[in-house]
């Protein structure tokens, strides 16, 4: 699970946007759910786009999959998209918000040509479904 930039402040940031529920509460919703699907999972906070690009190659040599919210990365970078393409494991996008009802600069997604699938607009809710769609793909390679 790579969360991106801002993300840290969850909880305290525009919470009449992203909610009150901290990353903290989140990831820790996230482990329940990994523990439930019986898989491992990595998570991390990253606010810089190499970061995020580092930590996508790590995963893919690992092979493992990646749930991503890269934040406004998502909407901008061409590097992160180049990276995600250049691993072969499931990746799957995320966003708390539904970006296409917000600010139109939000609509333009970046990254969602180089990964599976994405969920957005739930809230906790994305990430759980996103957590589970990646551990299906994973399944799916190894049975
Ligand atoms: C976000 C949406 C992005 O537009 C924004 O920059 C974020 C959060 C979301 O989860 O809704 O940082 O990725």
């Amino acid at each position: 699970m790579l969360h991106g930039p801002n993300l840290n402040l969850l909880g305290r940031r525009e919470p009449g946007v992203y909610g009150r529920l901290t990353l903290a509460q989140i990831d820790a919703d996230l482990k329940r759910t990994a523990h439930e699907l019986g898989c491992s999972l990595v998570i991390g906070q990253y606010s810089s786009e190499g970061q995020l690009i580092d930590a996508v190659h790590e995963a893919g040599a690992a092979g493992r999959a990646i749930v991503i919210n890269a934040g406004a990365y998502s909407h901008t970078s061409y590097a992160l998209r180049d990276a995600l393409a250049a691993v072969d494991v499931p990746k799957v996008e995320v966003h708390l918000t539904n970006v296409h009802a917000r600010e139109p600069f939000r609509r333009r997604l970046v990254l969602a040509p180089a990964v599976h699938g994405g969920v957005f607009g739930f809230g906790l809710l994305s990430y759980r479904l996103a957590l589970r769609a990646a551990a299906a793909m994973l399944d799916e390679i190894r049975d």
